[in-house]
């Protein structure tokens, strides 16, 4: 159990469905996300991509971008799947906006069978950007 009702494999599936809802014309490459806030929430998210490549967006973000402008800022954990073999690690920028949050999130980095390992976002991100002058 994550938090609440929700588990593990809930999130994992809410993921693989928002995968289902990726536009990704170009790479062809699909990717699902789910964000579970503490207070039980689920935002999902899939990449959305453009004809001009560089505005594409990815899975984790928008799920992040969603919760974050419905008022959310207390994440449990997000789960991502790209539904290939490989455990689904999240890019580096993505990795830098779950930082802004916090380094407790736990990242669900699961593969096509629903396989997962867990990491936090602060063992993805150890040295995140933080805008000071140390
Ligand atoms: N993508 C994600 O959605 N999440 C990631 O963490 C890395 C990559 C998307 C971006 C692009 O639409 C496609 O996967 C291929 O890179």
């Amino acid at each position: 159990m994550l938090n609440l009702e929700f588990s593990v494999a809930q999130l994992i599936r809410a993921a693989a469905a928002a995968r289902e809802r990726a536009y990704a014309p170009y790479s062809g490459f699909q990717v699902g996300a789910a964000l579970l806030t503490r207070q039980g929430h689920c935002y999902t998210g899939c990449n959305v991509e453009n004809v001009s490549y560089g505005l594409s967006c990815c899975a984790e973000r928008v799920a992040l971008f969603k919760a974050v402008s419905e008022g959310e800022r207390d994440f449990e954990a997000l789960a991502v799947t790209c539904g290939t073999e490989d455990y689904c690690a999240p890019c580096g920028a993505c990795r830098q906006a779950l930082a802004e949050f916090g380094p407790e999130t736990k990242v669900i980095m699961a593969n096509c069978r629903g396989e997962y390992r867990v990491q936090t976002v602060g063992q993805l991100m150890p040295a995140p950007f933080g805008g000071k002058c140390e």
